[in-house]
């Protein structure tokens, strides 16, 4: 099977924000508790932070990390998780029924990202609290000093404040799972007080509106008209959430998931700008996909423990095996983003560590790499300045869920006499031979070609095969007079970089 590429670098998409390249943290299950945060460990920082999930976490390029939810966040009373930690108080998290003792909050958190090297992105309670303990939990994180909250801030350890600029205005506040869901117009008019009333306290901040908790909610399309209706003027972004899995054996459809991520993101793209033509607007909504990954959704157990006498802590949730195909599936999700950098400029992997995650932390064990962890680490490497449009000429196959689809996709950037090319070969038969035509970006070496793929794509890494499945050099990788050829395996995704 062939495919042509084209890329033009006179036809820019936009500048790839490295906010694309950013995660999700949510108490959760052994996301915090038992993941990032495991207090004698043989890794523990004295602060109780596994430093062989820092070190992974930095390999990977994580850019942004969104905490503490999530459903999580809509039971949360934020100041629960600041203070003298022998006296903040153990609650229930309703929203994964389990223990929270709170023993890591803002200041643990904040700290921890300073190890990472990555910027906070903060999520307000508008489930079960509203605009006050908003207020109250920006002027403590963001005023400098001079007010109780700012000053118990600075008694708590932290003189500088923590300066976060991108906030969430609740979480799936359209989910009849969320404590405190609400109506299209009900949510609207809460986000956009909200955001005003936080705008008085720092005029700058980055808000982010919730959009619906995926496309096929039977309200999408129109809870994002009514929630800009009244939120237009007020927030800078609409979030974006979605979640894919191999459904009844059907890899094919699987395989094409970018597909569905395309069309979400370009319908919630017509809807803001529809709204932005009726308003007569000059300012553009950007979207922010604060919640992808593949998620085996249908595997969680109905029957999470529900009954009064049983609140675990950090339980074990959807620590996801991940094989191949779900990486090739994560890295073609990614490509999506890139393509849409235009309207995409802030977008985080749900989640980071343990629950639904790329990286594994095995208590009083090590940490390790899911096939997922690679497509992530190698495309926030690589993927530097502009999105290029990639025309792709090549067969397509039929596939249940979205029709035809091409076989090979593609995504490009190029910054500066540095390229990059992702490739995904979505054939689960045959070897693609793929041709671009790089001449007008003037590249002339191949500096890295690196593939993910295996005879079988379910394959997964272990516990006890920690590298069963690993990044390998791509098959055939030349740059000729221009002409780059390679060769993608069926069920695999590719990164080439070039200079
Ligand atoms: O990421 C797991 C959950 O998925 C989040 O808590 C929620 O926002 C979404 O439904």
């Amino acid at each position: 099977l062939r495919a042509r590429l084209t890329v033009d670098p006179a036809r820019p998409v936009g500048q790839v924000s490295r906010r694309l390249f950013g995660a999700f943290v949510e108490h959760m299950g052994r996301g915090v508790y038992g993941g990032i945060f495991e207090p004698g460990h043989p890794t523990a920082d004295p602060a109780g932070f596994r430093r062989d999930v820092v070190d992974l976490v930095r390999e990977m390029g994580v850019t942004t990390v969104r905490y503490p939810g999530g459903n999580f966040v809509s039971g949360f009373r934020w100041e629960d998780g600041v203070g003298p930690r022998d006296q903040r108080p153990v609650r229930l998290n309703l929203a994964w029924h389990s223990t929270e003792t709170n023993e890591v909050g803002l200041h643990e958190f904040a700290s921890w990202l300073e190890q990472v090297g990555a910027e906070l992105m903060l999520a307000v309670n508008l489930g079960t609290r509203g605009t006050l303990e908003a207020l109250d939990l920006l002027e403590y994180a963001n005023v400098p000093s001079g007010t109780t909250l700012a000053d118990q801030r600075v008694r708590n350890g932290r003189r500088q404040p923590f300066d976060v600029r991108m906030w969430c205005l609740g979480n799936e506040m359209d989910g009849p799972w969320q404590l405190g869901q609400m109506s299209a117009d009900d949510y609207g008019k809460l986000a956009a007080r909200t955001a005003k009333a936080m705008r008085q306290v720092d005029p700058d901040l980055e808000l982010v509106a919730c959009g619906s908790s995926g496309a096929a909610m039977p309200t999408f399309g129109e809870w994002e008209r009514t929630v800009l209706t009244h939120a237009y003027d007020d927030v800078d972004y609409l979030s974006c959430h979605a979640y894919y899995e191999e459904k009844d054996g059907d890899l094919g459809s699987f395989l094409a998931s970018a597909t569905d991520m395309d069309r979400f993101i370009e319908t919630v793209v017509a809807t803001a700008d529809h709204v932005k033509a009726v308003r007569r607007s000059t300012r553009t909504i950007n979207v922010s996909f604060d919640e992808w990954n593949v998620w085996y959704l249908s595997r969680v157990p109905a029957d999470l423990a529900r009954r009064i006498d049983d609140w675990p802590l950090a339980p074990a949730i959807s620590e996801e095996p991940y094989t191949v195909a779900d990486g090739v599936v994560v890295g073609n999700l990614l490509m999506s983003l890139i393509r849409h950098a235009d309207r995409v400029t802030s977008a985080s992997l749900a989640q980071l560590v343990n629950v639904i995650a790329p990286i594994a932390a095995e208590p009083d064990g090590p940490a390790w790499r899911k096939t997922t962890f690679f497509p992530f680490a190698t495309t926030s490497r690589l993927a530097r300045g502009v999105a290029l449009q990639v025309d792709v000429d090549c067969p397509g196959y039929d596939t249940a869920e979205y029709g035809e689809v091409p076989v090979v996709d593609a995504a490009a950037t190029a910054d500066d006499g540095v390229a990059a090319l992702f490739l995904v070969n979505r054939s689960q038969t045959e070897d693609a031979e793929v041709t671009v035509d790089l001449a007008p970006l003037g590249v002339r070496t191949v500096e890295e070609a690196l593939t993910l793929s295996d005879p079988d794509p379910h394959a997964a890494n272990t516990t006890d095969r920690q590298d069963r499945v690993r990044l390998r050099p791509t098959p055939r990788a030349a740059l000729i007079e221009g002409r780059l050829s390679v060769s993608l395996p069926p069920v695999s995704w590719t990164a080439v970089s070039l200079t």
